[in-house]
């Protein structure tokens, strides 16, 4: 009985052990996807806002034109169809984090590779880096167009 007792808390502690493993590796995938940085909740995106891509686009074009075009490679890559290459958490992490992004995140690790640049931050807030992310969507969807 004793032993029977023993062998049951065994196999509890493996399951236990590779249910914790299995959602560890779960979570590492999520994060993943959505770089590193104060972004951690999924965005939930509704249809392109006009007043707050006005705004993103103001700060794009004071903070973010000396490295970036849309149509082609300037500093740092072109942007054009960056939301659709990219989640929108990973792009405010970029934009919110950039240095422990090409330093942790697998994908801004190799863009750093090629570009050869360290995206600095441009201290903005996460308001207007959801500001900055609702200018490059309507980029993409063809409501405005750049001015470069
Ligand atoms: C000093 C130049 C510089 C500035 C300023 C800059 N970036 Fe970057 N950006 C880069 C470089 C270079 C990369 C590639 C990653 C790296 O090497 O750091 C990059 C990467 C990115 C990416 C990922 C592109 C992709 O293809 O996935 C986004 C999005 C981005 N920047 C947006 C912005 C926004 C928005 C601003 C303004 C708030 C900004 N950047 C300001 C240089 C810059």
């Amino acid at each position: 009985m004793k032993e029977l007792n023993l062998r049951i808390k065994r196999i509890s502690v493996v399951m236990l052990t590779l249910t914790i493993a299995v959602f560890a590796l779960a979570g590492c995938g999520k994060s993943e996807e959505f770089g590193v940085g104060p972004v951690k909740e999924e965005i939930k995106l509704a249809p392109v806002d006009a007043a707050l891509y006005t705004k993103g686009e103001q700060i794009f074009t004071t903070k973010c034109v000396a490295c970036h075009k849309f149509g082609s490679r300037l500093v740092g890559p072109p942007l054009k169809d960056v939301t659709k290459r990219r989640r929108p958490e990973w792009i405010m992490n970029q934009i919110l984090n950039p240095l422990e992004m090409t330093q942790k995140d697998k994908v801004s690790k190799e863009l750093f590779a090629q570009y050869l640049v360290q995206m600095t931050f441009q201290d903005v807030t996460q308001d207007d880096a959801r500001a900055l992310l609702e200018y490059m969507r309507a980029v993409d969807e063809g409501k405005v167009t750049p001015k470069e």
